[in-house]
């Protein structure tokens, strides 16, 4: 294998992937590559390996480069199988490795590749890893762009592994940004619009954890090492992820029926998130409400949110009796999703779902996210089951990217 030294002791030992590679439903017509990085430190570690199709090959390979027994560290940044599919195939030769990765990433990779019996160091935030001559950094960047995902930092020779983030899809033979042949920027940018832009409040988080760091060099998961103009990419990231200039303030009516009290937490936890980023929201609980007023105020806001617990698989309450009272196309325009807590199966969001799609709003549904982004998404409908602390920090998030779409209409 040709392992290609990018920095003191840091090498490239990824691989060019030249065909027209399928990814979430794409077409990657100039390919890709999947960057593996080496750091031949004391205790030497790998920064992501490569797709699950060459897992063998990355793994005869890299054994030509270092005894892989001597591995001591596999960081997994993200876990889609371009990332960490060779993970098996490595560790199956790394025996002694261990794999550094949040504690997301670390359930999923047990249960995917039934590493349970290995030993993993969990990640928290700004949690830091002496590598022997290197020190390692680490900052969570959930959503960017699936939950699980961290990015790495080497402190003394400030480069950053951001995986997925600033990378490019394209199959270069030339590793650094400074010696492309060809042009590259528009990819650049259509690979964040396509990968990154629909979590675009989750860039602007990233982009405020490594403002203060130094960065002489980005070193993503595909695509150009970017060791020319550096900060112009991390301006390009800041340009596309700023909201519009706001004419009018936006606003977004959230209503509910509960049975518990379950669905309100919900409620209550979307209404955070859009007023966190600065919508106009107003909360109605449909048990007090006046359904008249309740109706008027949906036709004034530019988004709707609609809940209900789940009884006998159907909504609760006079949910039903408010959605049959707004007209067909009467909401078109406006956008709309479905949220709510349940026990068993929650078919109430389903219900609330086919209500709306008939007032003409656009529905942020599970279709909707799937064929417009080209990736799934946990955020919306919000399903939460009883009213468990983790699905209700997924109900703030909702509420931001709802948000985030109102503001971006
Ligand atoms: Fe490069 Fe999220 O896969």
């Amino acid at each position: 294998m040709e392992a290609l030294k990018i920095a003191d002791k840091t090498y490239w030992v990824g691989k060019v992937d030249d065909r027209k590679v399928p990814f979430h439903r794409l077409i990657l017509e100039r390919g890709t590559t999947y960057n593996s990085y080496l750091l031949m430190t004391e205790k030497p570690t790998i920064i992501d390996t490569v797709d699950i199709a060459f897992g063998k090959e990355y793994t005869d390979r890299l054994s030509e480069v270092i005894d892989l027994s001597l591995i001591e560290y596999v960081v997994i940044n993200h876990v889609e199988p371009d990332h960490a599919g060779a993970l098996p195939s490595l560790l199956a030769k790394a025996k002694n490795a261990k794999i550094v990765s949040t504690k997301l990433a670390a359930e999923l990779l047990k249960d995917m590749f039934k590493l349970h019996q290995r030993e993993f160091i969990e990640i928290k935030d700004g949690d830091i890893l002496d590598i022997g001559g290197k020190t390692l950094k680490f900052i969570e960047t959930p959503y960017l762009h699936t939950e699980e995902t961290m990015i790495t930092y080497s402190v003394e020779d400030q480069i950053l592994f951001p995986c997925d983030i600033f990378s490019t899809h394209i199959a270069n033979e030339e590793l650094f940004n400074d010696l492309a042949k060809g042009e590259y920027i528009e990819d650049f940018k259509v690979y964040y619009q396509l990968i990154m832009s629909p979590h675009r409040p989750f860039v602007r988080d990233m982009l405020a954890k490594i403002k203060d760091l130094n960065i002489q060099m980005i070193a993503p998961s595909h695509g150009y090492i970017l060791r020319e103009n550096v900060q112009k990419f991390i301006d390009l990231y800041d340009k596309m992820s700023k909201l519009p200039e706001q004419g009018k303030q936006k606003e977004v009516t959230i209503v509910y029926s509960t049975m518990t009290g379950n669905t309100t937490k919900v409620a209550q936890r979307l209404a955070q998130g859009l007023k966190s980023a600065g919508v106009e929201t107003s909360v109605f609980n449909l048990k007090s409400a006046d359904l008249n007023e309740v109706k008027e105020k949906i036709l004034d806001s530019d988004g709707v949110l609609i809940g209900s617990s789940t009884r006998y698989g159907d909504m609760v309450g006079n949910v039903e009796e408010l959605l049959q009272s707004i007209g067909t196309e009467e909401l078109k325009g406006k956008i709309g999703a479905a949220f709510g807590s349940y026990g068993w199966s929650g078919e109430a969001i389903l219900h609330i779902e086919k209500y709306l799609h008939k007032t003409g709003a656009s529905v942020i549904d599970q279709n909707y996210l799937i064929g417009s982004t080209g990736v799934d998404s946990p955020y919306l409908p919000i399903r939460v089951k009883f009213a468990r602390e983790d699905a209700l920090g997924n109900a703030e998030d909702a509420g931001r990217v709802f948000a985030e779409l109102v503001l971006t209409k």
